[in-house]
Parts: structure tokens; C-alpha cells; sequence
């Protein structure tokens, strides 16, 4: 099981706050599963019961994404996994779901540069886009260690480092809470057939995955272009800034290219590669290469220099709605961004919080150097990062909040 795996992978390496919590979860459940447990988790429980092949509705062009052998596809999980996401009893003080802090229209993030918890407590990062996070190798802004959908959504849920959806300490109330609710005693024995106990966590947190695994960005117009060689969508000047994004003078397809404009994908089931986070002089404090304290980046588990300010490059897929950017929400705007990678790292003045030459920092990526752009390469490579929203992925109906429509 995708848990116990990574706790061994936990124990080669130094823990972070966040992830002891979720080792201790993990024991948790083990203890609290009962016989119902070991079914499931041997793949065997929903594994023949949702045989039925589900219709990813993919473009050429486009792999199918890897899906856990011991928690398949339907789509009838995926529904389930709908209401999950977006339903507040998944809070503690019922006030919260998923989706207030990963909100469709704006490609499943928040427009706050620090997410903020269930009782109002700050994240330290920004929430991330879920466009695609099916073909993820590893999850959230910096964590190596998390690789599965299903282990992720524990930490918001049970996580009090942040406090984010604040059920530490309540799960028996949140099965309570979903046992008592019709649509579920229907959808989840019809989700994971022959399982005896089917309002469980463990299953609780792979309907979720399996939701979050349909949410499939591939109609913005640059993949029209791209895949099914229609132009409508390109202007030349996004055509231009499509050839300065891909170019060596900007670099930016090195961290940013493939179908999913991220390079965590190409590096399918390897953790701590070199590759797969970069450091790119967002900050310098001081000038010994700090990143601001509890926000470091790959640091923060592993403890080792060398790891300061590594950070995931994420999709650039419908980044014109996702603003503000970074790991921490530090840039307001792309043009800000674009002067950031242009300047080769951000300055921040001396006398403001945090300051530094970040174009300095010692444990900066080489592919970083900075650039000058006229004013119109300058947008051309934004009209380029524009073709890039998906619309109708922002309307889609599947990934709307079903409560809505019908309480
Ligand atoms: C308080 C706001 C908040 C809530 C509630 C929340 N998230 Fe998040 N989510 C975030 C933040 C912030 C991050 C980045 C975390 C980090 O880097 O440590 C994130 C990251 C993620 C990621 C990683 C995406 C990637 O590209 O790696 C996934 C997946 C995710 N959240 C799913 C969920 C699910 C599922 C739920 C509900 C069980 C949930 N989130 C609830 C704020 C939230
Ligand atoms: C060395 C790898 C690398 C290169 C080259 C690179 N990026 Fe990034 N990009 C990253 C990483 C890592 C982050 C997150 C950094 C952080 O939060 O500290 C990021 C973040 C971003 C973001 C914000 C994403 C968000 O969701 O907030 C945008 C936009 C972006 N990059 C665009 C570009 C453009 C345009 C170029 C070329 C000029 C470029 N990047 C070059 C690695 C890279």
C-alpha cells in the first residue's frame, strides 16, 4: 500500500512537520480499520468489481495517466470522489471543502498568495493548480516523499500544521457524518463493490484520487494548435512567444515543456532526481542563498544546503488564472514573473522584508542566466502563456460542485 511504502521512504530521510503527521495517521488507520482493513488495501476489494474500463476521453497525443493497481477507474468512484471533494462535512467545523481552497474557475486554486485553513489559519504556500496532477511523479510545491494522490489528501485533511480542513482527532465523527448522508450509502458500496465497510478512509481518500485524476486539461488553444494543428486560437504574437518560450535564449521549455508544460512528469516513479526541482533565485537573504525560514523548499525534508529553494516547477497549463505566483504567491503578475527570470532572480531591495539579490544565489539553477526582452518579445511570451487556458476545463460540468445544483 502506497502509505506504508512511503513511510519506509520516510524513514531513509529526515521527516518535515507536516509528513510526521501523516505517519502518525497512517498507523492510525491501521489500527482503526478493523477487518474491513486488509481487503481493500490488498487491491483485491474494488479491484474486480469496477472492471468496466473507464473512458478517459483523451486526445492523440496525450498518455492515459497511471492509476494505482489497488484503486482503478470507474465512474462511478470519480462521482463519488465529486461529492467528496466538495463536500464541507470533510472540515471540522463543517465550514470547508476541497474545493474552497482548489476552485475550478481558476483552474482548481484561490487567488491568495498563502492559502488559508478552515479556522483561518495561513498556509504557508500557495494552493496549487489540480489541472493534471494525474501525471504527477510527486505532489505539492516541494515534497519528494509524496507521491500519491491518496496519501496527499490526508494532510489537508488531517494536517494541523497548517490547520486546513481540521479533522485531526475526528475521524470517527467524519465517517459518522457520511454514513448518515443517502447519496453516500448508495455510491459507496456502488464504488467499491465487496468491500464490507465501504465508508471508510481508506476508501474515502480514493474516491477523491479518482476525481482528481479525471481532472484532464488538454482543449486550451495551444493544445488545439499543438496536437490537432488548428491555429484559430494562436495569434502571431502567441506564435512569437511561443518560439522565445522554447528557445535557449528564455530556456524556459527545460523546466516547463512536454504536454503538461512541467518537467516532474517526464521522470515517472524517481524521487530526489536532480532534476525535478530547481532552485531559481526567487530569494538570496542575506546573501547566503536562505529562502525565507519554514519555506525552503526540498530543505525542509531533507536538511541538506544543496536543497534551498528547490521548489517543483509546476504547469504552466491555464497559469493566466492563477495568479498570484510562486511557491508563496510572491509574484502578482506574469509580466512580474517574466522579470524575474529576466533579471536571471529577483532583487528585493535592502530595508524590505527579505531581502537579497536572488540572480546571486549560490544554490541557483545554471538554466537561470536572465535575458533581455523588447517590450513586444515581452508580451508575445505573454499572448504565448494565455493559449495556454483551457475554457471549457474551467466550465467542464463533470468537476463542477454537485451540492450546488442540487443540496
Ligand atoms: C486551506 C486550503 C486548502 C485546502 C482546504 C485543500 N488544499 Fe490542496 N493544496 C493547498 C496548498 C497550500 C497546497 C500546496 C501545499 C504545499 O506545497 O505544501 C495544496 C496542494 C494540493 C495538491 C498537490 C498538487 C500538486 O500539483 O502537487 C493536491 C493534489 C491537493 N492539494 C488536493 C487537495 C485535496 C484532495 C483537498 C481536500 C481533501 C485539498 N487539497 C484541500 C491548499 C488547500
Ligand atoms: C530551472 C527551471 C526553470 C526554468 C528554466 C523556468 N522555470 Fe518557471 N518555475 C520553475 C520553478 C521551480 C517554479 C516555482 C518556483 C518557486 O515557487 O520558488 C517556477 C514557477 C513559474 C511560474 C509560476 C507558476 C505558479 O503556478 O505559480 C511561472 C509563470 C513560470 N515559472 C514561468 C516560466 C517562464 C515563462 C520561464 C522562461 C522565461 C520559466 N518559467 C523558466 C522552474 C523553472
Amino acid at each position: 500500500m502506497a502509505m506504508f511504502a512511503s513511510m519506509t521512504a520516510l524513514r531513509r530521510s529526515a521527516i518535515s512537520s507536516a509528513l510526521a503527521a501523516l505517519a502518525a495517521l497512517c498507523c492510525a488507520c491501521g489500527d482503526d480499520d478493523g477487518p474491513g482493513g486488509s481487503t481493500g488495501e490488498g487491491g483485491g476489494g474494488d479491484g474486480g468489481g469496477g472492471a468496466g474500463a473507464y473512458a478517459w476521453g483523451l486526445p492523440a497525443g496525450f498518455p492515459v495517466p497511471k492509476v494505482p493497481e489497488d484503486n482503478p477507474m470507474s465512474s462511478v468512484k470519480v462521482e463519488l470522489g465529486r461529492r467528496l471533494f466538495y463536500d464541507v462535512r470533510l472540515s471540522g467545523n463543517g465550514t470547508y471543502s476541497c474545493g474552497s481552497c482548489h476552485r475550478q474557475e481558476l483552474a482548481f486554486t484561490d487567488h491568495l498568495a498563502n492559502a488559508e485553513g478552515s479556522t483561518g489559519q495561513l498556509h504557508s504556500r500557495s494552493s496549487m493548480s489540480l489541472a493534471n496532477v494525474a501525471y504527477l511523479t510527486t505532489l505539492t510545491w516541494a515534497n519528494p516523499l509524496i507521491e500519491a494522490l491518496e496519501e496527499q489528501a490526508l494532510l489537508p485533511m488531517f494536517g494541523e500544521t497548517p490547520v486546513e480542513l481540521g479533522l485531526a482527532g475526528m475521524e470517527d465523527e467524519l465517517l459518522e457524518r457520511l454514513q448518515g448522508e443517502p447519496l453516500y450509502q448508495d455510491l459507496f458500496p456502488e464504488a467499491f463493490p465487496g468491500d464490507d465497510e465501504p465508508i471508510r478512509l481508506a476508501n474515502i481518500t480514493k474516491a477523491i484520487a479518482a476525481f482528481e485524476r479525471s481532472l484532464l486539461s488538454y482543449r486550451a488553444p495551444y493544445d488545439r494548435y499543438r496536437y490537432g494543428g488548428d491555429p484559430s486560437g494562436m495569434s502571431d504574437a502567441a506564435l512569437r512567444g511561443m518560439d522565445l518560450f522554447f528557445s535557449e535564449k528564455l530556456e524556459c521549455f527545460h523546466c516547463h515543456g512536454g504536454f503538461n508544460l512541467s518537467d516532474s512528469v517526464e521522470h515517472d516513479g524517481t524521487t530526489f532526481t536532480e532534476v525535478m526541482f530547481h532552485n531559481t533565485g526567487l530569494y538570496n537573504i542575506d546573501g547566503n542563498g536562505a529562502y525565507p525560514e519554514g519555506n525552503g523548499g526540498v530543505y525542509e525534508v531533507s536538511h541538506k544546503e544543496a536543497d534551498m529553494g528547490r521548489f517543483r516547477a509546476p504547469t504552466l497549463r491555464n497559469i493566466a488564472v492563477t495568479a498570484p505566483y510562486m511557491h508563496d504567491g510572491s509574484i502578482e503578475t506574469l509580466e512580474g514573473v517574466l522579470d524575474h527570470y529576466a533579471a536571471g532572480g529577483r532583487t528585493i531591495e535592502a530595508g524590505l522584508p527579505n531581502a537579497g539579490v536572488g540572480s546571486e544565489n549560490k544554490f541557483k539553477s545554471e538554466l537561470i542566466s536572465g535575458f533581455d526582452l523588447t517590450g513586444e518579445e515581452r508580451a508575445d511570451v505573454i499572448a504565448f502563456l494565455q493559449t495556454l487556458t483551457d475554457d471549457e476545463f474551467l466550465k467542464d460540468p463533470r468537476f463542477a460542485d454537485p451540492w450546488a445544483e442540487a443540496p
